[in-house]
């Protein structure tokens, strides 16, 4: 089975495309790298973009681009995800970078663009902003969880790292405990996008400097007990969370469990589990999310 190997960027509508690339740029450190009529595409370092932003009606998230392991054939993997049933459309040049990928619709109606290659940004990291490592992850609410589920390991090949109780899944497709977070909801929408910082004071920095412009967390800072990270949350300018997080677990394939942390409930912390004790798995360190957060 061909499998994603990392998620690259997000593609987003935006009804105030000034203010969302201000926040991006100004605030969350990106480098706007290239504009062409209502599309803005934000780098953080090492990929072309890592945020795409488009003028639109409404505040969403329209696509998500996953990198698939070099030498893969588009054509194979067509006939891998025709096999369930679903359409694909080759595309050339879908984004600045990439000359070829392959398009669909996940379950929920999120575009997919998987492709094998891209040319890098090659900026660097940036002086000023909170400027992040990279892309970690994307949560959506959803209104069948389990199904949606099923879509991202049967078809793209994720794996379940954890669940929060039957309602809350965390799916990797790389080392990374989590790339996309699928939590039941009673629309389909996205629910925040997560970049990773490097460490614990990149994360106290970077609330000092939302902290400059009257940007107030919205949860944290937290410790999660699923994942382990280190995080805190966020509003954009169109009012979408944006999750900053650290110190996330790393599954060691093989032997299908994490790094050892001394913050981990078991030894090894194996992965694949249910967690029944919901305020762990939410916040080791105590304070719940605010009211509504998960909706
Ligand atoms: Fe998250």
């Amino acid at each position: 089975m061909i499998t994603v190997n990392r998620i690259v960027y997000a593609v987003f509508e935006t009804p105030d495309l000034e203010a969302q690339i201000e926040h991006y740029t100004k605030i969350m450190g990106l480098t706007l790298v290239a504009r062409d009529g209502d599309s803005a595409y934000l780098s953080a370092s090492a990929d072309h973009h890592t945020v795409v932003l488009r003028k639109g009606t409404e505040a969403r998230c329209d696509t998500l681009g996953f990198q698939l392991p070099p030498g893969t054939d588009l054509g194979d993997y067509a006939r891998q995800i025709e096999s369930h049933g679903l359409t694909t459309k080759r595309q050339s040049d879908p984004q600045p970078s990439i000359s070829e990928a392959l398009v669909f619709s996940d379950d929920k109606g999120t575009n997919i663009e998987a492709f094998v290659s891209a040319e890098p940004a090659n900026i660097g990291f940036q002086p000023q902003g909170i400027v992040p490592n990279k892309l970690g992850h994307v949560a959506y609410n959803c209104t069948d969880v389990q199904s949606t589920v099923k879509f991202y390991c049967e078809v793209l090949g994720f794996k379940v790292s954890d669940w929060m109780g039957d309602f809350f899944a965390f799916l990797r497709c790389g080392p990374d405990h989590h790339t996309i977070n699928l939590v039941q909801g009673q629309k389909t929408k996205m629910h925040h996008i997560a970049f990773e910082l490097r460490d614990w004071t990149h994360i106290r920095d970077a609330c000092d400097w939302l902290a400059q412009d009257r940007i107030p967390l919205v949860w944290g800072p937290v410790r999660h007990g699923i994942g382990h990270n280190i995080s805190t949350y966020h509003r954009n300018a169109d009012g979408q969370i944006i999750e900053l997080f650290c110190e996330l677990d790393r599954v060691n394939e093989a032997l299908d469990c994490y790094d050892p942390r001394p913050y981990h409930q078991e030894f090894p912390q194996k992965s694949g589990k249910v967690w029944e004790d919901i305020q762990l798995g939410a916040n080791m360190w105590g304070t719940p999310p605010p009211e509504g957060f998960l909706d």
